[in-house]
C-alpha cells in the first residue's frame, strides 16, 4: 500500500484545520485513504512508507466555475462583463471546434492538474462535437470533472444554431441530454454532467425550466451565473418584468437546489440571500474575475451568517488564472479590503482558513462529493497535491503551526510549489 510520510495540513469535514507536521498518508489500490495522521501513530504502515520530508500533502483544490474555450482569452483587459462577452467571449466560444479544441482542452486540464487543482465544474460552448473532445480530454487527464454544454436560445451566439429559437432550444436540450447520457459518472462518478444554462439574459424561460427538469431526472448538476454585474441585473429586471428579483427568475425555472452552483452572486437583496441559503445551492465565489472585470466585492460574511454554501471558482477566463491559490489570496485581500471601508454590514475577519476550506471542502460539497473528496480524511478518495514548502516558507522563517503554514501558503503559495498530484492515489500530474 502506498504510504507516504509528509507533512498534512487539511479540514476536517466541520472545516477546521488539521495539521501533521510528521505525518503519515496511506492509501489502497482502490483509491481510498486508509490513514491519514501522525507518523508517530501509525502503527506498521510505518514501516512501508516512503520519505517524502520537505513536502506537504493537502486536498486536491477544486474549482467550482471556469470556462475550458475561454482559455486563450486570459487577460483581455478594459472592458466590464456584457461588453468583454460579446467582445472577447462569444467569438471565441463560437469557433472553438475541431484540432484547436483538442489543443485547448489538453492544456487546460493539464494547466488544472499542474496547479493542484484535482476536481472541477467546467462550462464548455454551445458546440455538442466540441463538448465531446472536452469530455474525451477530462477522461485522459484523469481528474474529477464535471462539465457541461452551454444552453442558450436567445441574445447570443446561439444564433450559430441555424433554424427558429424553439428549434435552437429543441435541440440545445436534446444534445445536452444525450451528453448527460453519455458521460455522467462515467469511471464510477469521477466524470459528472452539469446541465448549463448560460444565465438568464441568454436564455428563455422554457430553455431554464426544462434543463432544470432534465437535470433533476438524470441526478446530474446545474450550473449558470447569478447577479454578477449591476448592468446585468438591470437587463434581467427589464427581461423578466415579472419576476421579484434576479434569484426569483431561476426559482420560477425550478433551477434552485441542492445541486446546482450559481457563479458570482455578488449583487443579491436580502430575500434573495434568504432563497439561496433554504435552497441548499452552493455559490461559487470568483474574486479574481470579480475584480479583473470590475464586477464588485460579494459580502462574503452576510451570505456566511445566512449559511449560504460556498466554493471558490478561478471563473477563466475573466480570472487570468487556473491557479487557486492565486484565487484564495483574493479572496482575503478582496475582504479585508471591503471591510477596512465598511462596505458591508456584518463584520468578520476572513482569513486563510476560511478561503482553504472553501477550496476544498466547499467545493466538493459543490459537486456533491462531500463524502469522497475535499478533506484527508479515512474513508475518502486520495485526491491530493504534494506542495515543496520551500517553495512557500523561506528557509530563514521560524517554524510554524498549521495556521502559520496555512497563511504561508495562501499568501505566497501558487503552481510553482505543486510537485505531484493525485486522483484517487493515481499520479495524474509531476513536475
Ligand atoms: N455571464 C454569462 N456568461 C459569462 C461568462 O462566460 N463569464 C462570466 N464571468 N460571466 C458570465
Ligand atoms: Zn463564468
Amino acid at each position: 500500500m502506498p504510504a507516504l510520510r509528509c507533512a498534512v495540513l487539511t479540514p476536517d469535514g466541520r472545516g477546521r484545520l488539521r495539521w501533521f507536521p510528521d505525518g503519515l498518508l496511506a492509501f489502497g489500490a482502490d483509491g481510498h485513504i486508509e490513514y491519514c495522521g501522525p507518523f508517530s501513530g501509525a502503527g506498521k504502515l510505518k514501516s512501508g512508507a516512503v520519505s517524502r520530508r520537505g513536502l506537504l500533502a493537502i486536498p486536491g483544490l477544486v474549482d467550482a466555475h471556469c470556462h475550458l474555450p475561454q482559455y486563450p482569452a486570459v487577460a483581455a483587459d478594459g472592458l466590464t462583463l456584457l461588453p468583454w462577452l460579446k467582445r472577447h467571449i462569444f467569438p471565441l466560444e463560437r469557433n472553438f471546434r475541431g484540432p484547436q479544441a483538442r489543443a485547448t482542452a489538453r492544456m487546460f486540464f493539464s494547466d488544472m492538474a499542474a496547479s493542484g487543482t484535482t476536481a472541477a465544474c467546467v462550462y464548455t460552448s454551445i458546440w455538442k462535437d466540441s463538448t465531446e473532445t472536452c469530455f474525451e480530454e477530462a477522461d485522459k487527464s484523469g481528474l474529477r470533472i464535471a462539465m457541461g454544454k452551454v444552453m442558450m436560445d436567445q441574445g447570443s451566439y446561439d444564433a450559430a444554431f441555424k433554424g427558429s429559437a424553439s428549434a435552437r432550444r429543441d435541440r440545445s436540450l436534446a444534445e445536452s441530454d444525450e451528453l448527460c447520457r453519455k458521460w455522467h459518472r462515467r469511471d464510477h462518478g469521477r466524470l459528472l454532467y452539469a446541465f448549463t444554462p448560460r444565465f438568464a439574459l441568454s436564455c428563455s424561460m422554457e430553455l431554464m425550466t426544462r434543463a432544470g427538469e432534465l437535470a433533476a431526472r438524470r441526478g446530474a448538476l446545474v450550473q449558470t451565473h447569478l447577479a454578477e454585474n449591476r448592468d446585468e441585473l438591470a437587463a434581467v429586471k427589464s427581461k423578466f418584468p415579472g419576476s421579484a428579483h434576479y434569484t426569483d427568475v431561476y426559482g420560477k425555472a425550478g433551477l434552485l437546489g441542492r445541486r446546482s452552483i450559481f457563479a458570482h452572486a455578488i449583487w443579491l437583496s436580502d430575500p434573495e440571500v434568504r432563497a439561496l441559503a433554504e435552497s441548499g445551492c452552493t455559490l461559487a465565489h470568483c474574486p479574481t474575475s470579480n475584480a479583473f472585470l470590475g464586477s464588485g466585492i460579494m459580502d462574503v460574511p452576510r451570505l456566511e451568517k445566512a449559511g449560504v454554501a460556498l466554493a471558490l471558482g478561478s471563473d477563466v477566463a475573466a480570472g487570468p488564472s487556473l491557479d487557486l491559490f492565486g484565487v484564495m489570496r483574493e479572496s482575503v485581500y478582496l475582504q479585508r479590503v471591503a471591510s477596512a471601508h465598511r462596505l458591508f454590514k456584518h463584520a468578520e475577519r476572513f482569513g486563510p482558513g476560511r478561503a482553504f476550506a472553501m477550496a476544498t471542502l466547499g467545493g466538493a460539497r459543490a459537486l456533491g462529493l462531500e463524502d469522497k473528496i475535499g478533506t484527508l480524511e479515512r474513508g475518502k478518495e486520495a485526491d491530493f497535491a504534494l506542495l515543496d514548502r520551500r517553495g512557500f516558507e523561506p528557509s530563514c522563517a521560524p517554524a510554524a503551526g498549521g495556521d502559520g503554514v496555512l497563511a504561508r501558503l495562501v499568501y505566497r503559495g501558487g503552481r510553482d510549489c505543486v510537485r505531484e498530484t493525485y486522483v484517487r492515489g493515481r499520479k495524474v500530474w509531476r513536475a
